[in-house]
């Protein structure tokens, strides 16, 4: 039986589908948006996987997708981003809130085939840094986030909690932070990737953000994507994700040696309002062993698929103006 995956033409999506096809897993697949773009670019074969076009805010069409095709597990990953939420929060909560409760209706409406959801949530869900203190910030810490995005992130983790409680629906809650690698080009933390993207082609970047980031390279996340729909686990579990931390200086230092490029890539310092060190320890426990891929060899993986295009004549630099 076939896992769903939402938001599949997005970034992550992309890299998750790749990620369960590499684990044996069957897979369909749903977006609102048609453009297989990136699903091409990361996945063999992308055009034969079964492929359903709609918007998940519609009633009944996560349900029939689920009945249709005798889904096992649905990793839902479809969303608005933090400036799409801002600029129009009831849209933003339309796809993110009820797009996440049409999700779970569709789980219980079929609780005879469907083992669990797995769901994105974010680091989003806390507040800035200075209300956690030094060390990594426990994933029971107070969820205190200052963007609307944030607030449907958290929305959603109670969501689930009151599915498993009311329901029995098992799910897993992802908390990732600033993840990066090709097809990343949506939010404010998408400059991690265009700026290894802007170095490729000798264009100027300006970062939007300082401070301490947590790089996350997409493979891992995809992963934990992957092995959480996989694995049998009761409750409504959410978790931290981990991956290097570095200063946004150390990424363009990390971004000029693997491209060879110097002075091209700036940054503003104004910190991002979430905190960087996330304790993963349960993650590691429950989900590991997990892999994070150290800044310096993602981004140098990164720059070595953005150059593939750039010398096929196909990278898409629409999105650096
Ligand atoms: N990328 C990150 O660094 C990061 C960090 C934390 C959390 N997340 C979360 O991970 C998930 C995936 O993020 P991403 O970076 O792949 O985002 P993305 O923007 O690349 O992909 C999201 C996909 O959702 C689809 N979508 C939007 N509205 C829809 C709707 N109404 N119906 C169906 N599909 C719809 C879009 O077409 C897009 O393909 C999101 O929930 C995001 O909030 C991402």
């Amino acid at each position: 039986m076939p896992i769903l995956v939402t938001g599949a033409c997005g970034f992550i999506g992309a890299w998750t589908v790749r990620r369960l096809l590499e684990l044996g897993e069957r897979v369909v697949l749903t977006d609102v948006s048609g453009d297989l773009s990136r699903l091409r670019y990361v996945v063999d074969g992308a055009d034969r996987l079964p492929f359903v076009r709609g918007d998940i805010v519609d009633e009944g069409f996560i349900e029939n997708i689920v009945r249709n095709y005798g889904v096992d597990a649905i990793i839902h990953l479809a969303a608005f981003q933090i400036p799409q939420c801002r600029a129009d929060p009831v849209r933003g909560a339309l796809v993110n809130v009820i797009g996440t409760l049409r999700v779970f209706e569709a789980a219980k409406k079929n609780r005879d085939i469907v083992r669990r959801v797995v769901y994105a949530s974010s680091a989003a869900v806390f507040g800035p840094p200075e209300l956690y203190g030094e060390g990594p910030v426990p994933v029971n810490a107070p969820l205190k986030p200052t963007t609307h995005y944030g607030a449907y992130k958290v929305c959603n983790e109670l969501t689930a909690n009151a599915y498993w409680h009311e329901s029995g629906i098992p799910s897993v809650g992802l908390r990732p932070q600033v993840v990066y690698g090709y097809g990343r080009d949506v939010g404010v933390t998408s400059d991690a990737s265009r700026a290894i993207k802007a170095a490729i082609a000798r264009r100027p970047y300006r970062i939007r953000f300082g401070g301490l980031i947590d790089m996350q390279y997409v493979e891992d996340v995809a992963h934990l994507f992957a092995i959480s729909a996989i694995k049998d686990f009761d409750g409504a579990r959410v978790y931290n994700v981990r991956g290097d931390v570095i200063s946004v200086a150390e990424l363009v230092k990390i971004i000029e040696e693997a491209t060879g490029v110097s002075g091209l890539i700036t940054f503003e310092d104004k910190p991002l309002p979430i905190p960087a060190y996330l304790d993963d320890s349960e993650t590691e426990k429950d989900l590991g062993p997990l892999k994070k891929t150290p800044a310096r060899e993602g981004v140098a993986k990164t720059a070595e698929f953005f150059l593939g295009l750039l010398r096929r004549g196909e990278l898409d630099l629409s999105d650096l103006t």
